[in-house]
């Protein structure tokens, strides 16, 4: 793109000392063609490269930027902790906060753990649900991603599914085989599997709401019946709400839906931008884990008093502002709408997903229920959608099969300006 000259030259640069020229591989634009753009700040709606590009922000931190970039309450809560040092490796009045905090805004969460990122909090989740229940099996959804961890890149969405690798190379047999897959809202796959594995199965973890195949809806009685499921087979349900936790409503997907696992994981919103994630759950099960119980896990940067800081910052906000949950659903209907009066005019029928904030354009015409309806979409055409809206201003995220993410910060302005980017770029994707 001849419009990021800079970004070009980094990308350059970054691949002769970082692996694929990124930190996460998503990044770097493979599944959508062109060179990923270098940021250099953020502020309230907008993204800047660094050739001075505005940008209008759909992916804010692939979350938790739910106010906006640069939140000043964030970011002076985040002056006042640096001057009282970066780490202590020590327990912390904030953590105390914040623990308190979660336990009473998330519905199933009595006793939390503070880890560093979406991945270690996965990955303790599913260590302590085989200690507690002494079982080795988890059963998890096509396409949902869990972060990195060997059990759970087995068909893994996200970045793992952009990049062509679901199934990594490096997940030993004997890891792959503890890991069992069913089918999204697809109850049946999920019964067929717990009693071929009867007595086996540990823990059952989904993403409520599927934001890493792009954005897919629990159907109506789905989750309520995977609760029924696990209650009936003495299950762990795990409720991974790294995208969902904080964002569908105060106590996320779990509140919207009424449906309380027995554990959940939480991550990026609850460090407002910075590295942490966390898990919770039923005390019972959260005494299991290690000093008071056998299984362990451990963290040096854990509760770190910055990322604490940010995030009791964010969620004090949410906690007693629940007008930013109709703002949020207001700005994103508004997006939704204005797309699907586009696609009509145009005589598309390209399908939209929505919940609350979280949203997905997918290019195909089957409804896009779970992974198989997921891949139907006509990725080389979102790809090219995706550098049209880029061109006008608008950045989206990188690929076919991530949810996209609103902010407060989104304002009617803003809204009309996606819109219109959208009609044009639409236009021109199917002028070709
Ligand atoms: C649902 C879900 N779980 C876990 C993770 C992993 O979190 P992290 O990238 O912080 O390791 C992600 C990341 O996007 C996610 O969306």
């Amino acid at each position: 793109m001849a419009f990021a000259e800079n970004s070009k030259l980094l990308f350059e640069k970054a691949q002769k000392f970082i692996p694929g020229g990124v930190n996460s591989p998503v990044r770097a634009f493979k599944a959508v063609g062109g060179n990923p753009l270098f940021i250099k700040s953020a502020k309230g709606p907008y993204i800047y490269d660094e050739d001075g590009n505005q940008y209008v922000e759909l992916i804010n931190s692939w979350g938790p930027m739910i106010l906006g970039h640069a939140n000043e309450m964030v970011q002076h809560a985040i002056e006042e902790a640096l001057s009282a040092s970066l780490s202590f490796g020590a327990p912390t009045a904030r953590e105390v906060a914040i623990a308190e905090l979660i336990v009473d805004m998330v519905p199933s969460v009595e006793k939390v753990r503070m880890v560093n990122s979406g991945t270690e909090a996965t990955m303790s989740a599913i260590r302590l649900a085989r200690g507690f229940t002494g079982r080795d099996k988890i059963i998890k959804f096509r396409g949902c991603y869990h972060g990195h961890g060997d059990s759970f890149l087995i068909a893994a969405g996200s970045g793992a599914l952009t990049m062509g690798t679901p199934d990594s190379p490096g997940v030993t047999q004997g890891t792959a085989k503890d890991s069992l897959l069913a089918a999204y809202n697809n109850i049946e796959s999920v019964e067929k599997l717990v009693q071929e594995n009867k007595d086996k199965v540990a823990a059952i973890i989904i993403e409520p709401v599927a934001g890493n195949m792009g954005c897919i809806v629990p159907e109506e009685g789905f989750l309520q019946r995977l609760r029924k499921l696990c209650d009936q087979e003495n299950i762990i349900l795990i409720f991974d709400e790294v995208m969902t936790g904080f964002r569908l409503a105060r106590g996320g997907a779990q509140e919207l839906y009424g449906v309380i696992p027995d554990m959940t994981t939480l991550g990026k919103i609850i460090g407002g931008g910075l590295p942490v994630g966390a898990y919770g759950g039923r005390q019972e099960i959260m005494d299991y884990v290690s000093p008071v119980g056998p299984v362990y896990q451990a963290g040096t940067l854990s509760g770190n008093p910055v990322a604490m800081a940010a995030g009791f910052a964010m969620l004090q906000y949410l906690n007693t502002h629940p007008e930013v949950y109709t703002q949020l659903e207001k700005i994103t209907s508004d997006i939704v709408e204005g797309i699907q009066h586009n696609l009509r005019q145009m005589n598309l029928s390209y399908t939209l997903n929505h919940v609350g904030s979280m949203f997905s354009l997918f290019f195909t015409s089957h409804e896009v229920t779970d992974f198989q309806s997921a891949s139907t979409s006509d990725t080389a055409k979102f790809g090219l959608y995706f550098r049209k809206m880029l061109e006008k201003g608008i950045y989206l995220a990188p690929s076919q099969y991530e949810a996209l993410f609103v902010s407060t910060a989104i304002t009617p302005d803003l809204v009309n300006k996606i819109v219109q980017a959208n009609r044009e770029a639409l236009k021109e994707v199917h002028e070709r």
